[in-house]
This record gives C-alpha cells, structure tokens and sequence, in this order.
C-alpha cells in the first residue's frame, strides 16, 4: 500500500489548483478574446439603422435577409410608435430597438445617430417627415419605400392602405412599390427603384396590401445591399 506524506498531499492539492486556475485564466481569455472579434466584425460591418411606425414586417424581414451578413447589419430600430408589435419581438442582442417622441428626432435622436454613424438609414413605414438637418448631414444614405408607384399616390397623408384604397377608387389597373432617396419633400427624392403589380377586378385595399408587402419583403433588402456593397 502506498501511503502519501501531508506535504506530498499538499503539494497534489496545490498542484491542482493551480492547473484549474491556469485552465480557468485560458478559458477567459478565450471568452475575452472571442468577445472582441466579435464585436471587431460587428464594427468593420456597413450598419442599416431602420425607422419604423407601424408593424415592422419590412424591418424584421430586413434584419432576417442581413442576420448571416459578413458585410452589413442592422444595429439599431428606432420607432416612434410605442405601441408598435415590433418591441415584443426577440431578436439579436446586438440589435438596439428604440422608441423615440416625435420631438426628440431632430435632437436626442439626431445626436444618436452622429455618433452611431450609419452606412444607410432605411425608413421602413416610418410616417414622420425627416427634417432638413438629416438631409444634410447624411447625404443620400436615407432611402424610403412607398407602396405605390411614385409620383402617384405620393404626399402629406398618403401611407400604407389609405394609399390602397384610392387606387382601388380611381380603377386603377396597375399599382407597386417605389424605393427612393429622402428629399426635403415627402416621397419625391430620386427614385432608386420601381416595381409594379396587376390590380385585379376582385382585389381589394387588403389583397392590394398583401401583394405590395410580399413585393418589398422581396426586393428592400436586394435594394439595400446594392446600393452598400
Ligand atoms: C409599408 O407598406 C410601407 O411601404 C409603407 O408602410 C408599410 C409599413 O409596413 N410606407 C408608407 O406608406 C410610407 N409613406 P410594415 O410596418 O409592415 O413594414
């Protein structure tokens, strides 16, 4: 039988210690190390802020066409509508989702995005007219989409299915979808990209809808990595 020495049973004891600390040290560097890639790809990424009103199913299709991106991501959502389902999604932590007063967009939130820095803003149904200082400051990187084919159905009131329903009024026999650079005027920046859909006898301001969300959900995010790679 062999019997160990205390000293010897000490020094076993230390030993391991000292091994599981080391292993420990490692592992956190490790931790450490792969924390500050990451966040060193996420920064050498083109970052989309998107603006939102209403649902954000143009947003989230967004964030989901990018999430796999080497080049680009989306970092931040910022919504004016408090209400809006899109704060109760789960999404990437690396994704910042605001909600904003009206009144704080041409202050708090304009400072946000001067130090936040972003390749492309994309307004995604986002109702509120962008002031001049944006214009300026962040020259053609703000698009918006309009779900109608500009200058058509354009203007101060002119959103989402009041849009549909007018068409359906006039008989119009086409409508689509418009992506455009923001101007000082509302919907009239130049235009990036157009595309149009047959208006059946049988649809409706809700078809209409369903049509135009299923056309942007397609072709947005297409949208936005041509115009940033
Ligand atoms: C979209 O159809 C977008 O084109 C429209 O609001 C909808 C937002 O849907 N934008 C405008 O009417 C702007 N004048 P979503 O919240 O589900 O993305």
């Amino acid at each position: 039988m062999f019997f160990m020495s205390s000293d010897d049973k000490i020094k076993k004891l230390l030993s391991k210690l000292v091994f599981k600390s080391k292993l420990y040290l490692y592992l956190l560097k490790q931790k450490v190390f792969f924390k500050y890639i990451e966040a060193l790809s996420l920064f050498m990424k083109k970052q989309i802020v998107i603006f939102i009103s209403g649902k954000g199913s143009n947003a989230l299709n967004i964030i989901n066409y990018f999430s796999e991106s080497e080049n680009l991501t989306v970092s931040h959502v910022y919504s004016n509508n408090k209400t809006s389902p899109f704060f109760d999604l789960k999404l990437d932590s690396n994704i910042k989702v605001s909600f904003f007063q009206n009144e704080d967009l041409n202050t708090k939130v304009f400072k946000e995005l001067q130090y936040i820095k972003p390749d492309l803003i994309v307004l995604a149904g986002f109702l509120k007219k962008i002031p001049t200082s944006y214009i300026d400051y962040f020259k053609k990187r703000i698009i918006n989409i309009h779900p109608s084919l500009l200058p058509k159905y354009g203007g101060k009131g002119m959103y989402g299915s009041r849009i549909h329903d007018n068409v359906i009024e006039n008989n119009e026999t086409e409508t689509g979808i418009t992506i455009h650079y923001v101007s000082e005027k509302y919907d009239s920046g130049e235009i990036i990209y157009q595309r149009k859909i047959v208006v059946d006898d049988i649809d409706t301001a809700k078809t209409i809808e369903k049509k135009i969300h299923k056309l942007e959900h397609k072709y947005l995010p297409k949208i936005i990595e041509s115009i940033l790679i």
